[in-house]
């Protein structure tokens, strides 16, 4: 049996370029997820035990894109908690080696983010070469590095800007994202990452 995953709470300070109004939605959005999440895998269990896997084809499909959107949503509310925070340390370090600067990792994320569709910007560690991974993960499900630890996600589906920002928004909302980040947040996930253990192949 797998237990319920539990919606978490976010204490979001007041941003610029993001509104107060966007943050509730986006929350109730987030919420959502984890109830879809927690829904979708009530149903599985009831189904897992039969005789016809095709019946649970669909639904097993579906729970990648929930959890996606519930995890991920947790790293982008955790980087708006805090108030803007530069980054230090060894992450620092290795950030200004691999993208020159915070500026460097910046302007390639805001271009991973610009590209057409809704999906994330993601930056991942790989501790086994030492280096930082991009991707653009399609919806929340796709694309993704196997096996590869979350350093920092930012949302670029509509619903985070187009209220503030309008559909042409996207750029001055990336803009505004790194204007109201947390780089502490991104900091502490590249430790973790460090932290753990390279997996084995
Ligand atoms: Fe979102």
């Amino acid at each position: 049996m797998i237990k319920p995953f539990a919606e978490q709470k976010f204490d979001i300070p007041d941003l610029d370029g993001i509104s107060k109004k966007t943050i509730e939605e986006h929350l109730g959005l987030y919420a959502g997820y984890v109830k879809n999440f927690n829904a979708i895998q009530s149903e599985l269990q009831k189904m897992m035990m039969g005789d016809n896997p095709h019946t649970l084809s669909e639904l097993q499909r579906r729970l990648s894109f929930e959890f996606g959107g519930m995890r991920l949503h947790e790293y982008y509310f955790n980087h708006l908690e805090g108030g803007a925070k530069e980054a230090t340390g060894e992450f620092l370090s290795k950030v200004n080696e691999q993208f020159t600067s915070i500026e460097g990792l910046k302007k390639l994320m805001k271009n991973i983010g610009l590209m057409r569709g809704p999906g994330w910007a993601i930056l991942y560690w790989d501790k086994k070469s030492g280096q930082f991974l991009t991707s653009f993960s399609g919806e929340q499900h796709m694309g993704h590095f196997v096996t590869l630890p979350i350093i920092l996600a930012i949302d670029v589906w509509e619903h985070a800007y187009i209220l503030d920002q309008g559909a042409q928004g996207k750029g001055k909302y990336i803009d505004a994202f790194f204007a109201n980040l947390n780089w502490q947040s991104a900091e502490q996930n590249f430790l973790t990452a460090q932290a753990g253990s390279a997996a084995k192949q």
